[in-house]
């Protein structure tokens, strides 16, 4: 899916020349980031590990005349998410796409403790760190764009996934509030909502994605929300899966959500409730 001429034209206009993309080596961020570049961004990508971000550097670079910054660094280390805004405070950043984040799955009792401490500095730490700042930059300039990754399991309780579905639940709150809070000061927000998305997430979280989407089906719905909403469903596979859903009262989603979950965990331990 292509952004149309029009859309770069506008995105460029209200939130160029530079865009800052966390977790841009793969997935929905890489995504973003390839996008973004093709209406003329200047880019300043970040995830782990630099070979891929250099790699990625180097094709964006070949197919469009932008420049590339890479920032290997783990953002979900204290004291890191402050060091990426040392290095690149003086750029004239207008965009902040926030896609660094994973997942886990399984029983969150039998879940190692130290990996969901280091999801929830990742998934929620240093994304509102980057968004505070960012927030006081964009609105002193009176122009800017805040891009969350929320998720679809953001809107009731996810058995099975139970904190990832907690910090996206965060991160959708946060968006929503912030969004009202910096209208008057011309900066979007946006929080994206994906469903199921084909990307490094699925063998990180240890799930089946089973029936998903590509990061190409929703990286342009996502950026073509940006300014126009607060929240988007994108791809058709999100709109089915939360429209369907949307009936239902909160604890008939979260049944439903188990019985999603419970196909999508890939545990293996003939536990109590999870026997796949
Ligand atoms: N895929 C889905 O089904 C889905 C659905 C809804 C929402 N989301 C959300 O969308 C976002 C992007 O996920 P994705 O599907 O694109 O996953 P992905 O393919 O695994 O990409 C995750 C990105 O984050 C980077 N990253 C991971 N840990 C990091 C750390 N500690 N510090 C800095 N960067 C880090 C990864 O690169 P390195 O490994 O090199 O660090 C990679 O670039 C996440 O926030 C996820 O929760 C995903």
């Amino acid at each position: 899916m292509l952004l149309s001429p029009k859309e770069k034209k506008r995105l460029y206009h209200q939130y160029g020349p530079c865009a800052l993309v966390t977790g841009a080596s793969s997935g929905i961020g890489k995504e973003l980031a390839e996008k973004l570049a093709s209406a003329g961004f200047d880019l300043i990508i970040n995830a782990r590990n630099e070979n891929n971000l250099l790699a990625i550097k180097e094709s964006i670079q070949l197919k469009y005349n932008v420049q590339v910054d890479v920032m290997p660094i783990d953002l979900s280390v204290e004291g890191n998410t402050d060091v990426l805004i040392q290095k690149i405070h003086h750029k004239n950043i207008g965009l902040v796409v926030l896609a660094a984040g994973y997942g886990t799955s399984g029983l969150l009792k039998e879940s190692s403790l130290h990996t969901e401490i280091n999801m929830l500095r990742l998934n929620c730490e240093s994304v509102l760190i980057l968004s505070h700042y960012y927030a006081q930059r964009f609105s002193e300039q009176r122009r800017g764009g805040i891009l969350f990754l929320s998720s679809m399991v953001a809107f009731q309780g996810v058995p099975y996934a139970a904190h990832y579905a907690a910090t996206k639940a965060y991160i959708q709150s946060l968006a929503e509030g912030m969004s009202e809070e910096l209208k008057p000061f011309h900066v979007s927000v946006l929080a994206a909502a994906p469903g199921p998305v084909v990307s490094g997430f699925g063998s990180r979280a240890n799930m089946t994605m089973g029936k998903a989407l590509s990061p190409e089906e929703v990286g342009v719905p996502i950026l073509n929300a940006l300014g126009r909403h607060n929240t988007v469903f994108p791809g058709w596979l999100t709109k089915l899966l939360v429209y369907s859903l949307r009936t239902l009262p909160r604890w008939g989603k979260i049944k439903v959500m188990k019985q999603v979950m419970s196909g999508m965990a890939n545990q293996t331990r003939n536990t109590e409730g999870l026997v796949n």
